[in-house]
């Protein structure tokens, strides 16, 4: 018998490939602004809010500017988001998803998305997997973004299962700490050095062992 209750579950980068999407968008307005900015400068904007990122790629490139630009170049960015995943369909689910959650679902799991995405509802609709879950966070309702609990506990509130009984998958630092925060049992997709704070850390979704999550 598992002391697991629920599940739940970031999305860019845990169920689909749209964290990669994020930093093309991002790179683009970097690149415009002439602010050098690869792959490794983007792992620490995984998990983090659409201001959050633009402020600290601005600050990579000690740039200043007034809030109202700011806000421009995030649309900008959010723009060619969308016109990316809009292109998405349930293949560019990631590789073993819809195992994982099936396997949930047969354990009895209840399933939730904590995103910091505001395109999560889009996304989830372009993959086909909406109806998988039980409740899909708000990311405009939560007052603290990750790497504070609260989008974690919104969704356990929701679930209405205690955080020590939730499991969360996260392929961010700033997930994991979240997780972690919420007092839940916390599952890293992704290098385990970047995600040292995680309970157990797989390489890919695909990886996932959920039985062996659901002894720990
Ligand atoms: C997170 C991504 O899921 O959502 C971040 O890891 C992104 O890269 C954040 O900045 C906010 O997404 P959006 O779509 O609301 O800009
Ligand atoms: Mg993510």
């Amino acid at each position: 018998m598992s002391r697991f209750e629920a599940a739940i579950f970031d999305l860019d980068g845990v169920l689909a490939d749209s964290a990669r999407s994020h930093f093309v968008a991002w790179k683009r307005i970097a690149d415009a602004l002439g602010i050098a900015f690869d792959e490794q400068a983007n792992e620490a904007l995984k998990g983090i809010d659409r201001m959050g990122s633009l402020r600290r790629i601005l600050e990579m490139g000690r740039i200043s500017m007034p809030q109202a630009e700011m806000e421009n170049l995030a649309a900008r960015k959010n723009g060619f988001y969308i016109d990316a995943i809009a292109e998405m369909t349930p293949a560019d689910l990631l590789p073993g998803t819809q195992r994982l959650l099936d396997q949930a679902q047969d354990a009895g799991l209840k399933c939730a998305v904590a995103s910091a995405s505001s395109n999560a509802p889009f996304l989830l609709k372009q993959l086909g997997i909406s109806e998988r879950f039980d409740f899909i966070a708000d990311a405009g309702l939560i007052e603290r973004p990750k790497p504070a609990p609260d989008i974690f506990l919104a969704c356990a509130a929701a679930l209405r299962v205690a955080p020590q009984h939730a499991v969360g998958f996260e392929d961010a630092a700033a997930g994991i700490a979240a997780i972690k925060a919420a007092g839940m049992y916390a599952v890293g997709i992704g290098d385990a050095a970047t995600l040292a704070g995680a309970d157990i850390v797989y390489p890919t979704t695909d990886a996932v062992d959920l039985r062996a999550v659901l002894a720990a």
